[in-house]
């Protein structure tokens, strides 16, 4: 099926399809695929959301445990190759839909499961706190979110240090290219155009804030992190001012 509606692209992930199928096709991004759909434990009854779904890793695996997924992402492009690979694949109950995480457009209450792999590091604190507040309004009350993405932040924390430094020299490895990228990243987090990677700390205190429960983050290998949470039984979605981060 065709990309639901059109929306815009700032970063150009339109441009980046083929850079990312290299990078996902990697056994380290396998087995964060894997370790997702073990945590999310999904149901062949459930309706489920894949959060910046990319070329499809996680919602081509996910989709024959479950009765249907939504997987939905900013960028068409890389959407349209999702949904060349499941059709070729003959993956019959993905949905694909673009739209911004910060503002989702599916109805109250449509999801049992919301998962998402590296995604949210693309939006910055404000944002991750939108798209939690939507992400907590389309799942059913006892509904389950199970994130990975880069938990760590910019501070002189041992393990902060160690990843950013590990970054930095796997980079310069790559010789001259690898030197021009490094200069280029440090522009960019000089004009705070950078990655927003959050520590594991700051995701639990984000999710509490928007009043999941059964909250959990782990650290993984490298920068990764796992966050898990249920939306309660028997509450309704916060309110517009909670959204904008009061956490009522
Ligand atoms: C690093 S890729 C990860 C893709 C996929 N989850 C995977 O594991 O292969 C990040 C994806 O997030 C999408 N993305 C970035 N910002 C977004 C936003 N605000 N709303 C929806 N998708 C977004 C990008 O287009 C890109 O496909």
């Amino acid at each position: 099926m065709a990309p639901a509606r059109t929306v815009e692209d700032p970063y150009d992930w339109d441009s980046r399809v083929e850079a990312w199928e290299e990078v996902s096709a990697t056994d380290a991004f396998r087995a964060l695929r894997d370790r997702i759909l073990e945590e999310a434990a999904p149901r062949s009854d459930e309706r489920a959301l894949d959060l910046g779904a990319g070329t499809g890793l996680l919602t081509r695996a996910l989709a024959p445990r479950v009765a249907s997924v939504a997987a939905l992402d900013i960028s068409e492009a890389m959407l349209e190759r999702l949904d060349a690979k499941a059709a070729a694949d003959g993956i019959p109950n993905i949905e694909v839909v673009a739209g911004d995480m910060r503002s989702l457009p599916f109805a109250d209450e449509e999801f049992d499961l919301v998962v998402s792999n590296y995604a949210f590091h693309h939006l910055d604190d404000e944002a991750k706190e939108l798209a939690l507040a939507e992400t907590r309004r389309v799942l059913r009350p006892g509904g389950r979110l199970v994130v990975v993405d880069m938990m760590f932040s910019l501070s002189l924390q041992p393990r902060d240090r160690r990843l950013v430094l590990s970054k930095i020299r796997a980079i310069a490895a790559r010789g001259p290219a690898g030197i021009l990228r490094i200069a280029r990243n440090a522009g960019r987090l000089a004009m705070g155009n950078w990655e927003h990677p959050t520590s594991p700390e700051t995701w639990e205190a984000m999710l509490l804030e928007r009043r999941f429960e059964d909250v959990r983050v782990e650290v993984l290998q490298q920068e990764a992190g796992l966050a898990t949470a249920t939306r309660p039984v028997n509450t309704a979605a916060p309110g517009p001012e909670s959204r904008r981060g009061a956490g009522a």
